[in-house]
């Protein structure tokens, strides 16, 4: 199969500087949705048809899940360029060099990102092997704005735009969702024939449907199985409302996986998260980028987790902010932690409430309960690092690594002047400044001794 995405229009009543393809539903641009859903159906070619900012459009889809296959399997994409735009069957006509006339063509919008693959192999089923058209139509309450579909004998006869519809067709209420699949070497004919003898001067895809009834060509028409599957965007409150209604779908696949969340309403995946069996999410998180929970995992309320991987019987607390990090099983993380990139938690880990791990690594059964900042770090196992802890990896030009080995108690409000190792085993006295070496066993305090001034006596107010 062809797929020919249309792209090229201005999306003026987004009111933005931002193509309206660019614009974005879980985080992934329209185009990217509709791309993926391009590619699950394995067309031999994809031809993308855009209008304005063609680099930002490029640009933005080469971001990591911007929708353009990061490997092989999918054909490469053709950009042909639509300028003037003079309507959707001129749009079409721009990717004709493209198609191969061996195989149908499937058109779809740019701008109508949650059309399901189920419905398109649907639609492809209702070509009758290639030879037929098949039509998306739908029934809407109110069709005010769409083609309307004009039957004869139950037939389909022609599509009539609602500018050109007179009274009778404005009253019908099944219309052109605007997705379709065409036989591809009469659908070149029926192009070339358009004319822009209509109310809006433009050249009408919709027009191929009366020329392929003419051809004797049948006209077959498929439902989505939901409304909002052929919905499209074209304002900032559209895009608002197909993004909740995205993000309901991905909330209910998850309760039906069997995750426990305290509201669907109150989640938002931007990417993808995987989840084993018994997790249970509470109100007010996102997940971004590649998420995978184990089994049994719990996340507490508004918690901001990307591109993790969190072991089983983890506990994460509210207000934890987890990036590029492993948290190892039953670990316990926050409330209000914040795990930067490079943190590799290992087993039995309890990072507590204004900790920040970056770029640091700790084995099993090591805590770091309050108020530290651990960078550029390797810490062994059942450490305990004292609340108020520093380690001062950035010297105002490099970063330092520190090394905390195993069993090490590192006593509350300590700097560890990087790059510096405390052996295994060792203590740190509280409020040490390490500069070099702790020796295994051992304490090491850096600290003036307490001295006590007898007979020191509180000054006074002056009269
Ligand atoms: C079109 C259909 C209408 C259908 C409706 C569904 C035509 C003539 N009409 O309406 O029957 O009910 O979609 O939403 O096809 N585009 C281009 N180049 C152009 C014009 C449009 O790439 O020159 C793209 C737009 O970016 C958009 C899509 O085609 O993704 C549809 O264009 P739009 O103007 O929204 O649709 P209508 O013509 O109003
Ligand atoms: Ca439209």
């Amino acid at each position: 199969m062809n797929i020919v995405i249309l792209a090229a229009g201005l999306g003026k009543r987004m009111k933005s500087d931002l193509p309206k393809v660019l614009h974005q539903i879980a985080g992934r641009p329209l185009l990217g949705h509709v791309l993926g859903a391009a590619h699950s159906l394995k067309p031999n070619k994809l031809v993308v048809v855009y209008g304005h900012g063609a680099e930002k459009v490029l640009a933005a889809l080469q971001a990591p899940d911007g929708g353009l296959p990061a490997t092989g399997g999918a054909p490469a994409i053709d950009w042909v360029l639509q300028s003037p735009q003079l309507g959707t069957g001129h749009a079409v006509a721009q990717a004709v060099p493209h198609l191969d006339e061996a195989h149908p063509t499937l058109v779809l919008y740019g701008d109508v990102p949650l059309v399901s693959p189920s419905t398109l192999q649907r639609l492809r089923e209702a070509t009758d092997g290639g030879s037929a058209v098949a039509l998306l139509t739908q029934v809407m309450p109110d069709p005010t704005g769409l083609g309307r579909i004009v039957r004869k004998d139950g037939k389909v006869a022609r599509i009539v735009e609602h500018k050109d519809a007179d009274a009778e067709t404005l009253r019908i209420r099944e219309i052109n969702t605007g997705i379709l699949i065409a036989p591809t070497s009469p659908l070149k004919s029926w192009l070339v024939a358009l004319r822009n003898d209509n109310a809006q001067g433009e050249y009408y895809l919709t027009d191929i449907i009366a020329a392929a009834v003419r051809d004797g060509i049948i006209v077959n028409t498929v439902h989505p199985a939901a409304l909002w599957e052929t919905l499209g965007v074209n304002s900032k409150t559209q895009l608002a409302e197909l993004e909740r209604q995205h993000q309901r779908n991905l909330a209910f696949s998850l309760t039906e996986s069997g995750v426990t969340l305290a509201d669907p309403a109150r989640i938002d995946i931007r990417g993808s998260l995987q989840c084993g069996r018994d997790v249970s999410i509470d109100v007010g998180c996102i997940f971004e980028g590649t998420v995978t929970l184990g089994d049994r995992v719990r996340i507490a309320a508004n918690c901001v987790i990307r591109d993790a991987e969190i072991g089983d019987d983890v506990e994460v607390l509210a207000m934890s902010h987890i990036e590029q990090a492993k948290v190892g099983t039953r670990s316990r993380v926050g409330p209000f932690a914040r795990l930067r990139p490079g943190t590799e938690l290992g087993e039995d880990n309890h990072v507590g409430n204004f900790v920040e791990f970056k770029n640091a690594k700790m084995a099993s059964g090591s805590k770091a309960n309050h108020l530290a900042y651990v960078g550029d770090a390797k810490i062994g196992a059942r450490v305990n690092i004292g609340a108020g802890t520093i380690t001062c990896n950035y010297d105002g030009a490099n970063k330092h690594q520190t090394v905390i080995e195993d069993d090490v108690f590192i006593g509350s409000d300590s700097q560890l002047v990087a790059p510096v190792t405390v052996r295994r085993g060792a203590t740190l006295g509280a409020g040490t400044t390490l500069t070099r070496e702790a020796p295994p066993d051992a304490l090491t305090v850096s600290r003036a001794r307490q001295v006590t001034v007898a007979g020191w006596t509180r000054p006074v107010k002056k009269k």
